[in-house]
């Protein structure tokens, strides 16, 4: 056996992720550059390359605007920096929602050209029979229920979901639909503790909750937000970090040693002492 292939390392697949249903809690979190990815790889079961790459990373309102092409670089950039973790690559608005036979040939595309192990769709009245036809061919698809972040338009806003007994059993049925196509696992956005408790043990796949309480089978996070990048953040976010804060005192001691030709010192410059010969 070759040197490197000894060292390689198992993926985490998408049935490894199923199983932990039940078992240990699926740590998940998202991910869009290699740099960024090689740091979460080892705490991570899964690396979502999210479509919230556009509004994170290129400042757009919301996701609408992502593109099938932003997804290949970004999917690219984090299976580059990762070997561990599963990664799973966002499906773009309007990349899905069409028809099935579009829906499997950006699908492939996405895994092809990134080399990510499943996608990602956001729920639907017609998802389940695209979970359905791309699972049937080989497409392992993780769904996402409740809070739908491409569907802002039509919502008025990122609101949270099941406030109505019928927005809870339709959040139900669309969670049962997307298990029964196939999905590995489903992402549950924005609900109430109690919803995300049902739907935990209605579905036989791994439910993974963002602001959808600790009764979900695992929690994902836009990472920039639990790492304090931005100066707001939802409700549901904890912070485990100050990078903001930590970024602009950085950045302020930089500029404050240009300004006072503290740097580049010697320490800094290429053959120093030979100058000061
Ligand atoms: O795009 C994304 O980051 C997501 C998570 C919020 C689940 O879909």
């Amino acid at each position: 056996m070759s040197a490197q292939r000894q060292e390689s390392v198992r993926r985490i697949a998408a049935p490894d992720i199923t199983a932990q249903k039940g078992k240990t809690p699926i740590v998940c979190l998202t991910a869009y550059t290699a740099p960024m990815a090689e740091i979460l790889d080892q705490a991570c079961d899964l690396l979502l390359v999210g479509d919230s790459v556009g509004m994170v990373v290129h400042g757009l309102p919301n996701t609408v605007g992502v593109t099938l092409e932003m997804m290949i670089l970004h999917g690219q950039a984090v299976m580059r920096g990762s070997r561990r973790a599963m990664v799973v690559v966002d499906m773009p608005f309007g990349s899905y929602e069409g028809a099935v036979e579009a829906a499997y040939e950006n699908a492939v595309r996405l895994m092809k050209e990134t080399g990510a192990s499943a996608v990602k769709v956001e729920s639907g009245p017609t998802i389940p029979d695209t979970i359905a036809y791309l699972t049937r061919r080989g497409v392992p698809v993780m769904g996402h229920v409740g809070l739908r972040p491409q569907a802002v338009l039509v919502d008025g806003g990122f609101k949270a979901k099941g406030r109505t007994g019928a927005e809870r059993d339709r959040i139900m049925a669309e969670a049962l639909a997307v298990a029964e196509a196939g999905a590995f696992a489903i992402v549950v956005e924005g609900v109430a503790e109690g919803l995300a408790r049902q739907i935990t043990e209605a579905v036989p796949v791994p439910t993974i909750g963002i602001g959808a309480s600790a009764g979900c089978d695992g929690q994902i996070l836009v990472t920039d937000d639990m790492l304090g990048l931005f100066d707001w953040t939802p409700k549901f976010v904890r912070r485990y970090g100050d990078l903001r804060g930590e970024i602009a005192q950085a950045v302020a001691n930089y500029a404050a040693d240009v300004r006072e030709r503290r740097f580049p010192g010697a320490a800094e410059t290429y053959f120093a002492k030979l100058v000061a010969e």
